[in-house]
């Protein structure tokens, strides 16, 4: 440049590629670079890992003309500007400036547009939102919140929010959504929390034409994993980096710190891990319950296979509540005694936590819980969660059976018509004892959790995102729906050796030890006429599990009888067909 020269790009690879480099080695800290880094093709290479906020100075060519001229003892002469402004393709991811003006007022609107702006964009104010704002805030982070505007019906929600929470005085509330999206610091980082489905396209439509390329979305709600993985491609289409993050915890967690299971945008983790990290529960080692567990759809196939494992572990509890009330005839403060009891050990789980304290509380002087409808609603990510495995070739049983007592429960009506109509005598059982219930209950339950790890592992082979599932466990170890002991127990059992949960011998062990009572307790609810779906799932998963030779010889037969569907042999390689009626 000394002598006349412009530069050309493989002048300028070799040191763009030592910045990239040195911008790495920033991350942590941070950094201000000065480059004139005049193609986007630069721009890549600086912001390989979307590590960057570009800030533009935009100057005019005589504005620049004129400064060189007075600048003395440079390299760089002012015949070279022409070919500078050439080059020049004015970038459209970046935050751009009038270097017009003079240096004060420069920094002063960088410092407010990039500083002063939110860390973090939070649109749905519903139950979940409202406890992870307040999360985020608790947590220094700077947000904004969006509420939509419908007119008597929704108005100033955000607004009003802030004003109630003091620890949210440093935010900002909007309803108009261009100006929520100018509050947030580049590249924005907008967390949804909205209704799974039509909603969640409504919102990511709505943010799109005050969107840019570099900016990441997350959504926080039980959307379906297939929805996000679309979701995903179509945004990565435009550049933009999208997350579906699971989010466990109810309202509680959200608040005080949840399980968050993001999954998706590897560029856009490395933008959002640290917020989410900072407001998510921490484990006995005080790491952050959170991890990006995968691409696409697999934080959300992750949350709904939680779920699944949720929806049998509150039908286990449902159901030795049924029994004890039915068939033993205690009432709700022997039981919660015994669920309160079971905490102190092994059988530590938030759900028993919960479920003993539901069973005391009184309104009126009458338990709350004799009151409620035996109705269970769901708002579906069980019955996907069977779905899915149906769909990927995984046996979900406890799982699926616990979808179906849901849907049972809900035929209240017929039920009681067939209750008066078949009468049957739901017998008091006198040979169950409270501790054989109790192994009943543990050798269940790790059946359970073993279906739904099992799931994911083959739903990680099925779609490649290579679940880590010791790590998955790991981020369910606290702040979820169904933090235990037991999860404690399997995180360590994954992380020794990663094969089948059930061919572990740890795990073995334990099943061994309690398989008698398992089948004693379905056996026995089940001769009284009381219903135990999911203990009698598991017992019937784990009996089938572990017999090497089973009766499904006998199902290829029937279909090469009927169909000519062909079966494999014991003895022989290949496929065979047989003549049966000849
Ligand atoms: C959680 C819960 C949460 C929600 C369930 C309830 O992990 O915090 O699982 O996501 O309470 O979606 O689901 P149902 O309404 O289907 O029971």
């Amino acid at each position: 440049m000394a002598s006349g020269l412009a530069l050309q790009d493989e002048d300028r690879w070799p040191w763009l590629n030592a910045l990239a480099t040195q911008i790495d080695q920033w991350s942590q800290e941070g950094a201000v670079l000065a480059c004139s880094a005049l193609k986007e093709s630069y721009r890549e290479v600086l912001n390989k890992k979307a590590l960057v906020s570009f800030i533009f100075l935009q100057a005019s060519f005589d504005n620049i003309k004129d400064r060189l001229a007075t600048r003395k003892y440079h390299f760089f002469r002012p015949e070279l500007l022409q070919s500078q402004f050439d080059t020049l393709e004015v970038p459209k991811k970046a935050l751009i400036i009038n270097a017009q003006k003079n240096p004060q007022e420069i920094v002063k609107e960088i410092r407010n547009t990039l500083i002063s702006k939110s860390e973090i964009g939070l649109i749905g104010l519903g139950v979940m939102g409202k406890s992870l704002a307040r999360n985020f805030s608790k947590n220094g982070i700077k947000i904004s919140l969006f509420n939509r505007h419908v007119p008597n019906l929704e108005e100033d929600i955000a607004v009003q929010f802030i004003a109630a929470h003091p620890e949210l005085e440093s935010s900002a509330g909007f309803d108009d959504i261009a100006a929520f999206v100018e509050s947030l610091a580049f590249p924005r980082k907008i967390f949804f929390m909205v209704n799974a489905g039509q909603a969640v396209d409504a919102v990511i439509a709505a943010l799109e034409p005050h969107l840019q390329e570099g900016d990441i979305l997350m959504d926080g709600g039980n959307s379906h994993y297939k929805d996000t993985q679309n979701r995903f491609e179509a945004l990565a289409r435009k550049g933009m980096h999208f997350l579906g993050v699971g989010v466990s915890g109810g309202e509680k967690g959200a608040l005080e710190g949840p399980s968050i299971m993001p999954g998706g945008s590897e560029k856009g983790y490395a933008q959002v891990g640290k917020y989410l990290e900072q407001i998510a529960a921490k484990d006995s080692k005080k790491n952050a319950c959170c991890t990006r567990v995968g691409d696409g759809g697999s934080g959300h196939f992750v949350k709904m296979i939680h779920n699944g494992i949720e929806y049998a572990e509150m039908q286990l509890i449902a159901e030795i509540y049924d029994v004890m009330k039915t068939n033993l005839l205690l009432d709700n403060e022997s039981i919660a005694n015994i669920f309160k009891e079971w905490c102190k050990g092994d059988l530590d789980s938030y759900l028993l936590e919960i479920s003993g304290n539901i069973l005391t509380k009184k309104e009126d002087g009458t338990y709350i819980l004799d009151n409620i409808l035996d109705k269970a609603k769901q708002k579906g990510t069980g019955g996907w969660s069977t779905t899915a495995a149906l769909q990927i070739g995984a046996s979900l049983d406890t799982i699926a059976q616990s979808v179906m007592a849901r849907i049972i429960s809900g035929y209240k009506e017929e039920r009681l018509a067939a209750d008066k109509l078949y009468s049957l005598s739901r017998k008091h059982i006198t040979d169950l004892s409270l501790e054989s219930i109790k192994q009943a209950y543990r050798t269940a339950r790790i059946i359970n959790h073993g279906i739904g790890i099992e799931a994911l592992r083959k739903a990680s082979q099925e779609y490649g995102w290579e679940l880590n599932l010791a790590e998955i466990t790991r981020i369910w170890t606290n702040g979820c729906i169904i933090r235990s002991s037991l999860m404690e127990t399997l995180e360590a059992v994954l992380t020794a050796s990663n094969t089948s949960i059930f061919l572990e011998e740890a795990i073995q062990a334990q099943i061994q030890e309690g398989l008698d009572f398992l089948i004693g307790f379905t056996t026995k609810t089940m001769q009284a006429q009381t219903p135990t779906a999911v203990f009698s799932a598991a017992t019937n998963y784990i009996l089938a599990f572990t017999k090497g030779d089973s009766g499904a010889n006998m199902i290829q037969a029937q279909r090469d009888y009927f169909g000519a569907h062909t079966y494999e042999r014991k003895d022989i390689e290949g496929s065979f067909h047989t003549q049966w009626e000849k």
